[in-house]
């Protein structure tokens, strides 16, 4: 398994599991099949509302000696909903509980947006808190409080622009070591992956297959596919691999950890065999022309009526 080293020369493996939209009565096999075949990584989120499952299979596979703990490397993210100061660490013990663990591996701001204790969706304005309200720097704060009592042993962001980390860095002495962005051949992003490893930050990529499966009501129309683009189709059909393989092994190749979500047994296998695939220098740069800056996930779902929050600035 491929690995980057973080800022204290720790190393996370470039290749996961996603379990976002992965159904909490199939999430479980999904995670057991997974680390039976050799998944080193999880990533999970208390917002994905699986959770417990995730746990149950992570701990019967540790208790059957399938994998050991420190050979595995779990990520979770602090929801929104517990930005504030004192709701930090609580949150953080209780995604522990529900993953059955003693430690997370990393542990990921997942929005720069904050919502009051108990919304787990905004409804309406008031659902919000600004962020003059409650600063990223003091939930950070608490983050580093999380990672200094041992609930994680890094501690990173997610969704967050070049302009919004270097806002943070200059407030602080502990760096984010990670920071999680949607990317594929349509969102590259590459001045936010050059100022990430220009920073000594890993830059791991979310929905690398476009993340069809998302809920309807968040999908456009007229969303563009990755997984048929003929150029991709043409690449996977000269090495003799699947568009999916190519999309992960492109995001493993430029450098960047890579969490495709999958709860069918072989695609989950097809696509942990593509983390070992080494594509040419010309398959790179063909994939490099498709650039659309097409976000699936814009985060236009924050844009309520009164919202604090408007997609120009998340992005900023
Ligand atoms: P499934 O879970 O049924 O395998 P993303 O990681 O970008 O969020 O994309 C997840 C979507 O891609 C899910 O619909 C998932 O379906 C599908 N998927 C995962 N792996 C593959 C693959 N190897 N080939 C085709 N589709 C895949």
């Amino acid at each position: 398994m491929k690995t980057l080293a973080l800022t204290n020369q720790d190393t996370m493996p470039m290749f996961g599991l996603g379990t976002w939209k992965s159904p909490p009565g199939e999430v479980y096999q999904a995670v057991k099949t997974a680390l039976a075949i050799g998944y080193k990584h999880i990533d999970c989120a208390p917002i994905y509302r699986n959770e417990p499952e995730v746990g149950q299979a992570i701990q019967e596979s540790l208790s059957s000696g399938i994998v050991k703990r420190e050979e595995i490397w779990i990520t979770s993210k602090l929801w929104n909903n517990a930005h504030q100061s004192p709701e930090v660490i609580p949150a953080l013990k209780q995604t522990l509980k529900d993953l059955q663990l003693d430690y997370l591996d990393l542990c990921l701001i997942h929005w720069p947006i904050a919502l009051k204790k108990g919304v787990l969706f905004p409804e309406k304005a008031s659902d919000y808190l600004t962020l003059t309200e409650v600063p990223l720097i003091e939930t950070w704060s608490a983050m580093i409080a999380a990672s200094e009592q041992g609930l994680c042993k890094h501690i990173g962001v997610s969704n967050f622009s070049q302009q919004k980390l270097a806002d943070l860095i200059a407030q602080t002495s502990y760096k984010p070591e990670v920071n999680q962005v949607e990317s594929h051949p349509y969102l590259q992003q590459n001045d936010l992956l050059a100022y990430c490893q220009s920073q000594g930050i890993v830059f791991t990529a979310y929905s690398p297959l476009g993340s069809s499966d998302r809920a309807q009501v968040f999908k456009k129309a007229d969303e563009p596919s990755l997984l048929t683009h003929p150029l991709i189709l043409d690449i996977a059909a000269k090495h003799s691999l699947t568009p999916a393989q190519i999309l992960i092994a492109w995001g493993i190749n430029r450098n960047t950890v890579v969490i495709p979500k999958s709860v069918n047994p072989e695609r989950i296998a097809e696509n942990l065999a593509a983390s070992e695939v080494n594509l040419t220098s010309e398959d790179m740069q063909a994939i490099a022309t498709l650039e659309l800056n097409y976000r699936y996930v814009d985060g236009s779902f924050w844009e309520i009526p009164g919202s604090p929050y408007t997609v120009a600035e998340l992005w900023d």
